[in-house]
């Protein structure tokens, strides 16, 4: 029976028998969680574009696959769908992590970098759950994990396109939640800080609390064997900006002015 400190998905006790598609895969985020799972016993498929990077690091674990493909393609879904399932037998968790970074500010708007962005940041994610929640549904089982940011949280300097992008994700994990958790799934909404990744490798600003990604992974599988809804970290970080992000404006903005220098 649920009360209201019970978590929000059902915690992960064992992962040997656990089979997790993850996508963006190939580096940084994605590649550390890949082999953070695999160390615990699971079975993994990894999706990119860098096949021979995949099917490289692949090699070295037996429950290893890979399903090489580009996340925008707009057909391509229900047969990478296929191809994973045919890889592992079923899939139990879904871990949907590709995306682009372009940091910008108001002045050097790019709108071809910001349809590049939403094609793939959001885009691809619908395409991927117009197949991924009626697989998970007709199996009665299974979860299904976003990786925004905690950019969500709040207008950031230079974040004008990243940073809406992983603003629609948040709000469209909270409605996958509300409407997958009452019929048996778990939906998880990760939102990590600053992670060291060939993501944020060009940044020329300070990045603080910025974490190594075998810690975010680690921060995710124990997020996930939590049964935690939202997954953030670091702690401490996400939950200063989270507290600024609830400020009211006018503390809000000159606070964040001195937070970020800029
Ligand atoms: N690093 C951070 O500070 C940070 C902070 C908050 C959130 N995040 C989020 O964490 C996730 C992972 O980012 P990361 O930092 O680990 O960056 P990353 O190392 O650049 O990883 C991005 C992954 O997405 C894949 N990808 C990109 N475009 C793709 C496409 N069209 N089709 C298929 N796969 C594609 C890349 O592989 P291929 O190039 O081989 O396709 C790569 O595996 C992203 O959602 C990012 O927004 C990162």
């Amino acid at each position: 029976m649920r009360n209201l400190w019970s978590p929000l998905n059902q915690p992960i006790h064992d992962w040997r028998e656990k089979r997790v598609w993850i996508v963006g895969a190939s580096s940084g985020i994605g590649l550390a969680l890949a082999k953070a799972l695999l160390e615990a016993g699971a079975y993994v498929t990894l999706s990119a574009r860098r096949e021979a990077e995949l099917r490289e690091f692949a090699a070295q674990y037996p429950k290893a696959s890979v399903v090489a493909f580009d996340c925008i393609d707009p057909q391509i879904w229900p047969s990478v769908l296929d191809a994973t399932v045919a890889a592992m037998g079923h899939i139990d968790l879904v871990i949907l992590g590709a995306a682009r970074y372009d940091p910008t500010n108001s002045w050097e708007l790019n709108v071809e970098q910001v349809e590049k962005s939403f094609e793939l940041n959001v885009v691809s994610v619908y395409r991927a759950l117009a197949c991924l929640v009626p697989y998970f549904l007709a199996r009665q089982s299974g979860g299904i994990a976003c990786i925004a940011s905690i950019s969500a949280y709040t207008g950031l300097p230079r974040a004008l396109i990243y940073g809406a992008t992983k603003a629609a994700l948040n709000n469209l994990v909270e409605t996958l939640y509300f409407e997958l958790a009452p019929k048996g799934l778990n939906v998880y909404l990760i939102n990590p800080g600053f992670v060291e990744t060939p993501m944020t490798a060009a940044n020329d600003f300070r990045m603080p609390s910025l974490i190594s990604a075998p810690r975010a992974a680690a921060h995710i599988v124990s997020g996930l064997e939590r049964g935690q809804f939202e997954i953030n970290f670091p702690k401490g970080f996400a939950s200063a900006l989270r507290l600024v992000s609830r400020l009211p404006y006018r503390l809000r903005f000159p606070l964040l002015h001195k937070m970020t220098g800029l």
